[in-house]
């Protein structure tokens, strides 16, 4: 079994420690936050993300799984340097580097001889030598790993893949990095690593691209009176296409899809290529930001005097991610429209500050239920697809609510359920 460092402990930093502790590893993550490290010392995890912290549990107990500060009291020790930092997005569009770089030159001098650093944050092609480059260190191997693990999912991601990418020009460096794996059944594929950093764009932008086409189906479903749930199904029995990932909503987002595809547009631009379908592909999404706020603001009568409930604040069910949550996009436009709004979401509780934090623009309320959300409500909207928005109950939410609008942005209910308990529903391409 290996040693492994983990530098940057954040969603994909820490599922990737715990899963390969839990493979049998030993393995150490890094951190410059060092709060997050002495709440997962203390066998706390810091984030909403199912099954982690059974593993991170095992992983402590065992002993296979240890949290430091700094990312070269983790690299000094270590023979795999998983490099997990945030990548975000700079001005010009472009991924900006300087956390992946900052990292290297970090662990540049302390990385034992002949160890490998492995590249699992999603960078543009060429970031493999970048990181060679401010290693500085011929004896050390740089491969590229990209991850793509899902977000509230990315525990069974991550130990049940559908591949393992590995971009690697040094063969027998390639061949130890896929051997952490040797324990996971999943087809392994090494390249040379451009090739893998594009597989990872690549996979990225074609799932957004996927969800714009989708969104705008569902909007023809609307103006031709067709069902897209019926339409999807429909589409989906066909293998070519697949059943996955074609759930129409309010326009897509994440801390990852906004700024890949944007990345990747700005990618080909370097490389002399307008790959101006991505810019459709965001144009698209923007509209269904657009679309989802004016229902949403339609759906609000003025003479009730009323606020929008709003159910569903993070970028998708299972994550407490806020990061470019689609349902954020959709209230800065009903908010900047001049309707006051309550939002629930089960994990953002109103004791944390994280939304006005990241938000402090958005001036909404939070409160602790979906019915104390809809207490003199004028609407109400689902923007989440949290499971337990599935089952309301409409005959309290009459009692509470001024109003009888829904807008269900996720086409989570069955709306012969509200419609049968006297509210009007307005879905998605339905
Ligand atoms: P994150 O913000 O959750 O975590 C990054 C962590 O790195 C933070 O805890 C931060 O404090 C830490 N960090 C920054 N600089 C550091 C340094 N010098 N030393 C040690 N720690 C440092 O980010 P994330 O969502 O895990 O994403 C990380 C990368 O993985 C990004 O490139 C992202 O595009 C990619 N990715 C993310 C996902 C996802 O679902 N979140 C999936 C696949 C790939
Ligand atoms: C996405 C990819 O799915 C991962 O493979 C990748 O590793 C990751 O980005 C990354 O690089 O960070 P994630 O952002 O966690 O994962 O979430 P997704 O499940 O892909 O959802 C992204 C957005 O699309 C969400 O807003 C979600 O609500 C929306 N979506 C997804 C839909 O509207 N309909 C769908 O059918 C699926």
């Amino acid at each position: 079994m290996a040693s492994i460092a983990i530098i940057g402990t954040g969603y994909v930093g820490l599922t990737t420690g715990a899963c390969f502790s839990h493979l049998g590893h030993d393995v150490i993550c890094a951190d410059v936050d060092a709060d997050k490290i002495a709440r997962l010392q203390a066998g706390e995890v810091p984030i909403v993300e199912k099954g982690l912290d059974r593993l991170v549990d095992e992983g402590i107990r065992s002993g296979k799984l240890r949290f430091v500060v700094g990312a070269a009291n983790a690299a000094k020790d270590c023979e795999f340097h998983y490099l997990c930092v945030p990548t975000p997005q700079a001005a010009d569009g472009a991924a900006d580097l300087s956390y992946l770089e900052a990292a290297a030159a970090e662990i540049a001098s302390v990385l034992p001889n002949n160890s490998v650093v492995v590249n699992k944050s999603t960078v543009p092609v060429g970031s493999t030598r970048v990181v060679a480059r401010v290693l500085g260190r011929s004896d050390v191997a740089v491969v590229s790993n990209p991850e793509f693990l899902r977000e509230g999912t990315a525990v069974s991601d991550f130990l049940q893949p559908d591949r393992v990418v590995i971009g690697s020009r040094d063969q027998e460096a390639a061949i130890r990095v896929a051997a952490l794996y040797s324990r996971i059944a999943a087809p392994i594929m090494v390249t040379d690593p451009v090739s893998a950093e594009t597989i990872k764009y690549a996979s990225n932008a074609f799932l957004a691209s996927k969800l714009s086409f989708v969104n705008a189906i569902a909007t023809l479903c609307e103006a031709v009176g067709a069902d897209v749930n019926d339409v999807v199904l429909g589409m989906g029995y066909d293998t070519r296409i697949g059943r996955e990932f074609l759930r129409p909503g309010p326009g897509w987002g994440g801390s990852c899809f906004p700024k890949d595809t944007k990345a990747l547009a700005r990618i080909a631009e370097d490389a002399g290529y307008d790959f101006h379908f991505l810019d459709e592909v965001l144009r698209v999404n923007e509209d269904q930001f657009d679309r989802t706020a004016k229902k949403v603001i339609d759906s609000v009568d003025p003479s009730l005097n009323g606020h929008v409930a709003v159910l569903g604040l993070t970028f998708k069910a299972g994550t407490d991610d806020l990061r470019d949550s689609p349902s954020i996009e959709v209230l800065k436009r009903v908010v900047a429209a001049g309707i006051p709004v309550t939002a629930y979401d089960p994990a953002v509780l109103p004791r944390e500050n994280r939304l006005s934090q990241m938000y402090p623009e958005l001036d909404i309320e939070l409160a602790t239920d979906p019915y104390a959300a809809a207490d003199g409500a004028a609407s109400l909207a689902i923007l989440t697809e949290w499971d337990e928005f599935a089952w309301l109950d409409f005959d309290k939410l009459a009692e509470v609510m001024r109003g009888r609008n829904i807008v269900d942005a996720r086409n989570l209910l069955d709306p012969t359920i509200p419609r049968r308990r006297g509210f009007n529903y307005r879905g998605v391409g339905r």
